[in-house]
């Protein structure tokens, strides 16, 4: 370095009146544009490697992973942690002669049974960028609401920006069924924006270049558009498919019984969607190319009484669990007997929201209790028990301190 108070950069030669700041140390200099250039390289250098742990991801393990937090749907876990194990080699092993097919996901299946949950816990254990989006706001370019584009807008946010790192992300499309064209049979009157819609994401779900405006760190100052390629993006789409079941009924019965369908008791089978075919989908409302995009078509299934009651207690981060902890920080020990969780199961069984509506059954039964907990523990109180009467809105029974007797509130 150069002895004399006239400092330069050791690494673009600039002189400290030519740059912003100059990082002096005994033996060497460097200017502030050399630092930031350096970042970039050393964050380019990581994201290449990224993850590096990860080249081949073993379905097993991702399964697992699931099974902590996911009760039943286990032929979709399986389905998903093999689609998400070959999207890992195709991104991480990109070969010039066998070009690896991209395999997007389509999750059907009823409200509240943990489409969303399973493609949110998949993100976090591959810890990529997760953006989850809404398919009933997307529009067409040109019509007022979000298009098409701000999907990616929104996966590269998570990304803190980085496009490298949302390149290799996954979108969660919910809600998709949304965007079907509305009857096919009354032609007439069908639904052209949802058809619109379904064109619109058709480009990008298969994998191209999409140009949308900059977001995030700019590294050519002055361009307002960017360029994302999505062909390493995993592309989950999800929906509840009102209506699909019977479509996939009515193709069953012409199948087997032909025209007596209607005579004599029918069986439902509550988990239908398990035969859905690409026809039916179609038949729903969906352009042949949109589903065309789908190498996966998974479906989840409806979650029986005794799956609730699992839900409520056993993921690791289950109802019951987080109830409890929130009790625990005012120094409650907050329990719910058996018969409690059986009749919190069966209601959300009756009102049809599945796991959905489990959390509100709850929490409408101990707001009164949160409400109360600093005066109740300056009373004494040590323990709360929650039993099926306290659901059927009779009070709980409230545990105090020796000193105090055992009260009902
Ligand atoms: N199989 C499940 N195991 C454990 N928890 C579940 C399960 N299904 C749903 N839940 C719980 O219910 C909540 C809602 O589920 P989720 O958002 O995944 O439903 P969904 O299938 O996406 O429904 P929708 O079609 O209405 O979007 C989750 O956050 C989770 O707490
Ligand atoms: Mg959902």
């Amino acid at each position: 370095m150069n002895k004399s108070n006239n400092h330069k950069c050791d690494f673009c030669g600039k002189s400290k009146e030519d740059v912003e700041k100059l990082i002096v140390g005994d033996q060497a200099a460097i200017c502030n544009d050399c630092v930031d250039l350096c970042v970039d390289i050393l964050k380019d250098e990581k994201v290449k490697n990224f993850p590096v742990d990860q080249k081949t991801l073993n379905p097993v393990s991702l399964k697992e992973y699931l099974d902590e937090y996911v009760i039943g749907q286990e032929d979709a876990k399986i389905a998903l942690s093999v689609a998400v194990s070959q999207h890992f080699k195709r991104i991480n092993n990109p070969s010039t002669e066998i070009k690896l097919e991209k395999t997007n996901v389509l999750m059907l299946g009823p409200t509240g049974c943990g489409k969303t949950m399973m493609a949110r816990k998949i993100a976090e254990y591959l810890d990529l960028p997760f953006a989850i989006c809404d398919a009933t706001g997307i529009t067409e370019a040109g019509y007022v609401g979000d298009d098409v584009e701000s999907i990616l807008t929104r996966l590269i946010n998570e990304a803190d920006g980085d496009i490298e790192k949302a390149k290799r992300g996954i979108v969660y499309i919910d809600e998709i069924d949304k965007i079907a064209k509305k009857g096919e049979s009354v032609s007439i009157t069908r639904d052209v924006s949802g058809e619109g819609v379904q064109q619109a994401l058709l480009k990008m779900i298969e994998g191209s270049i999409m140009r949308l405006p900059f977001t995030g760190k700019r590294k050519h100052p002055g361009s307002d558009m960017q360029e994302i390629d999505t062909s390493g993006i995993l592309f989950i789409c999800g929906g509840a498919f009102v209506g699909l079941d019977k479509i996939i009924e009515q193709r069953l019965d012409r199948r087997t019984i032909g025209f007596n369908s209607q005579i004599g008791e029918k069986y439902v089978n509550p988990n239908i969607f398990q035969n859905v075919t690409n026809k039916d989908i179609i038949q729903y409302g969906f352009i042949p190319e949109f589903v065309g995009r789908f190498g996966l078509v998974v479906s989840v299934d409806e979650l029986t009484v005794e799956n609730l009651v699992q839900v409520l207690k056993e993921p690791k981060n289950s109802f019951v669990k987080q109830y409890k902890y929130i009790f625990e920080l005012d120094g409650i020990d907050l329990q719910f007997d058996d018969s409690s969780l059986t009749y919190i199961a069966e209601k959300a069984k009756e009102l049809k929201t599945n796991a959905r509506g489990l959390k509100n059954i709850i929490e409408k039964t101990l707001l009164p209790y949160q409400f109360d907990a600093v005066n109740l523990v300056e009373r004494g109180l040590k323990k709360i028990v929650i039993s099926k009467s306290t659901m059927e809105g009779n009070p709980a029974t409230l545990y105090f301190d020796k000193k105090s007797k055992n009260e009902q509130a």
